[in-house]
Formats: C-alpha cells, structure tokens, sequence
C-alpha cells in the first residue's frame, strides 16, 4: 500500500500572485515540523464549482478564498459560519464529508490584531469611523459590532455604497456619511479605520487631516504595503496609537491553519520578520 500523501490547503482567487498567504502558511508548517503544504491556486470564476469539488479529492484539507470569489463561495457551501452569513463574504474554508464549511476570519484577525497591538483597545470606548464600503469595511463594521462599538460611521467616496453597507447592517447603529464629513466625524471618533486602498503603493495618499482627533484615537490602517501608511506616519507625528494593517492578514490565518493541520500557530515578530521577507 502506498503510503498517505502529505496534507494540502492553499488559497484560491483570480490572479493570485500576490498573495502572502503561501509564505505565511509555509512559515508556520516549517517551524512546527508540519509535513503538508500550501499552495496558491490561480481559479478562473468559471472554474470556481468545479475546482471546489476536485480539491478535496486531491488531498486538500481547505483552502482560504480571496478576490472574487468571496462572495459566490457562500452560495456552494455546505454550511456557512453565523459570522460569515453575518458579513455575507467567506476567506476560509474547510472540507467535509458533505462538502465545505465557509467561514470568515477577516473580522476575527483585525480583532486579534488589535488586543495584540494595541492593549487595552475596547470598541465600546466610542464611535468607530470606518472609511471605506468595500468587503474589508463591512468584515470590519460587523466585528467591531459583534465587540459592542455603540456606533459604526461609514464614510465612502461612492455614498451609495456605504448606504447599501449601512442597510445590510439595519437595524444595527451603522450609519453613512458624506466622504466630505470625514473630518469633521474623526472629531466624536474613537478609532479611525482605514479600509480604502489609498496610501497603497501605487495609489495615491488618504488625504485627510487627522488634526481635529482626540489625542487618544486609535489609527488603524488595513494597507500593509507599505506598512507605514502616510496615515499612520500622520497619527504617529501627532502621538496618536497607531496600528498597521500586516498583523490583521496574520491573524486571519490562524483558524485554517488550525483547523486544516491541527495547531494553533503563534503570530509573532518571527512570523511579521517571515511575510515581510517577500
Ligand atoms: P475590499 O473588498 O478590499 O474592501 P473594494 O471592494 O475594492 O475592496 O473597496 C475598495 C474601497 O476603496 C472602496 O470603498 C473604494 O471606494 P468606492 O466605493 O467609492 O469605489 C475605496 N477607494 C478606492 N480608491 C479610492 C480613491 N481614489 N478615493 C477614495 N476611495 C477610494
């Protein structure tokens, strides 16, 4: 009989070239002498149904799920995740018997990431201002929910879209502001949270003052190429905490890789010293 091969997981999307998840996984596999890999898997949408099926018969205990198939992976799971169904997107999934658990860690890891690096942080302090309607805004509007934030404010350049943020959330304390309004909103907010793509390499700068914030409002920033934002380089020329958006990716890694190889992995300095060595 031929021996079992070694476990697979990996992470789908279209492309997929860019994605950090192989080197973060391979990290963990490698430092607790884990024989399995991870693999990225450039997956056409057409291709999405039928390559789902054929994984699990590959040896594939799971796969995380980025750009665009978020979404349309809650449509074939065979069981969705309360939080999942809750931000209407997966990033995890887990192969069963009946077919593949979806699930979403995007919320959990930017939470982790916090109680990590910023001690101490607690939603109820206040108000949270959110910039941004995209995916990563509403996994982040609904933990930040989920962790008692009284109110979530949603500013966006297209208004419409964080309107349609807000309504997905009714009757829930999530409301929509003009992208005008954002300043003058940083003045009540307890944390500001960037979930656009500006200050990305590439993209141009948030450009917003953070002059009108108290002097105790968290920054947070989920671009993690560069990790130091022209945001966060604001809030830290200004001694506001500031808290950059690499360990919210490694966070959300920590329950595949658990639940696919069975061990709770450590996110630490090593593991950062690991991703950013891309
Ligand atoms: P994700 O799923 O990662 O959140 P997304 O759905 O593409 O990504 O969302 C990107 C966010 O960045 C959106 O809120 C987008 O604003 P629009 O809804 O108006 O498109 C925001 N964004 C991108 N480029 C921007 C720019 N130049 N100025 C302001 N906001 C921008």
């Amino acid at each position: 009989m031929t021996p079992p091969a070694p476990p697979l997981a990996g992470v789908i999307g279209w492309p997929i070239g860019h994605s950090l998840s192989p080197r973060l996984h391979g990290h963990w596999l490698r430092r607790y002498g884990i024989d399995a890999h991870y693999v990225p898997l450039g997956l056409e949408p057409a291709e999405l149904e039928a390559g789902l099926l054929a994984l699990p018969r590959l040896g594939f205990r799971g796969v995380n799920v980025t750009i665009p198939h978020k979404e349309t992976v809650l449509t074939l799971a065979a069981s969705v995740s309360e939080r999942a169904a809750r931000i209407g997107a997966a990033n995890t999934l887990s192969f069963t018997p009946q077919g593949f658990h979806a699930d979403n860690t995007d919320g959990y890891g930017f939470a982790e990431n916090l109680r990590q690096a910023a001690p101490g942080w607690q939603a109820a302090r206040g108000p949270a201002l959110v910039l941004g309607a995209g995916g990563a805004a509403r996994a982040i509007a609904a933990t930040l929910l989920t962790e008692g934030a009284p109110e979530v404010r949603i500013a966006n350049r297209t208004f419409e879209r964080a309107q349609a943020l807000c309504a997905h959330f009714t009757p829930a304390p999530v409301v929509a502001l003009a992208w005008t309004e954002t300043e003058e909103a940083l003045h009540e907010a307890a944390m500001l949270v960037n979930t656009t793509s500006l200050g990305m390499t590439g993209q141009p700068p948030l450009d917003i003052s953070l002059e009108t914030a108290a002097s105790d409002t968290l920054v947070c920033d989920i671009v993690y190429r560069p990790l130091e934002t022209p945001l966060l380089a604001a809030a830290r020329a200004r001694a506001l905490p500031a808290v950059d958006g690499l360990g919210m990716l490694l966070h959300q890694a920590a329950p595949g890789f658990e639940a696919w190889f069975g061990r709770r992995p450590q996110v630490d300095d090593a593991l950062r010293a690991a991703v950013l060595g891309a």
